[in-house]
């Protein structure tokens, strides 16, 4: 049986923390769909199609191998697209406790939602500094936020005028 992992997030936009975390599921799990989620307690940046895009510009660029699917998710709960697709297991990016705080409420809830485990992945600590609303500040402010974010994204970002 095929083990499907769901690698979720606000994607907005993708850094190069979630490129490792997307990589090491995809040397883990049969099947990944990183699933760009609209997170209601957050005002995003990017539209969700572009954040779509971005990502797969993202995971082409650093030929990823395995099976990676990139696709969007804006109706209703997340666990409702893994049933969907008959996904074993979400994955998550753990970067401090901080995280682990953040998450774990989520992950029960998912799992008592409809039974699905939540795995935490550890990324290289080189990104542990990482964060897709860091991103945002800086290049809004003009800073160069290349070391941080694939070149796809790096590169969109220097066309948007107004951040
Ligand atoms: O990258 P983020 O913003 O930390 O990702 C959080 C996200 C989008 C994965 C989370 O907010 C989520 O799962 N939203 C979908 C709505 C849902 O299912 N909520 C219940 C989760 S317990």
């Amino acid at each position: 049986m095929s083990r499907i992992a769901v690698v979720p997030g606000s994607f907005d936009p993708v850094t190069l923390g979630h490129l490792d975390v997307i990589e090491r599921a995809a040397n883990v799990f049969d099947e990944v769909h990183v699933v760009v989620v609209h997170n209601p307690g957050k005002t995003a940046l990017l539209p969700l199609a572009q954040r779509v895009t971005l990502l797969e510009e993202s995971i082409a660029d650093a030929r990823l191998s395995g099976t990676i699917l990139v696709t969007s998710w804006s109706v209703g709960l997340l666990v409702d697209y893994c049933t969907d697709v008959g996904a074993n297991v979400l994955v998550k990016g753990i970067r401090s406790q901080i995280d682990v705080a953040y998450e774990t409420p989520m992950a029960i809830v998912n799992r008592d939602l409809v039974g699905i485990e939540t795995v935490f992945m550890l990324p290289n600590p080189a990104h542990a500094h990482v964060s897709s609303s860091l991103v945002r500040q800086v290049a809004s402010l003009g800073g160069d936020v290349s070391p941080y974010v694939p070149d796809a994204v790096a590169a969109f970002l220097d066309t948007v005028e107004d951040l």
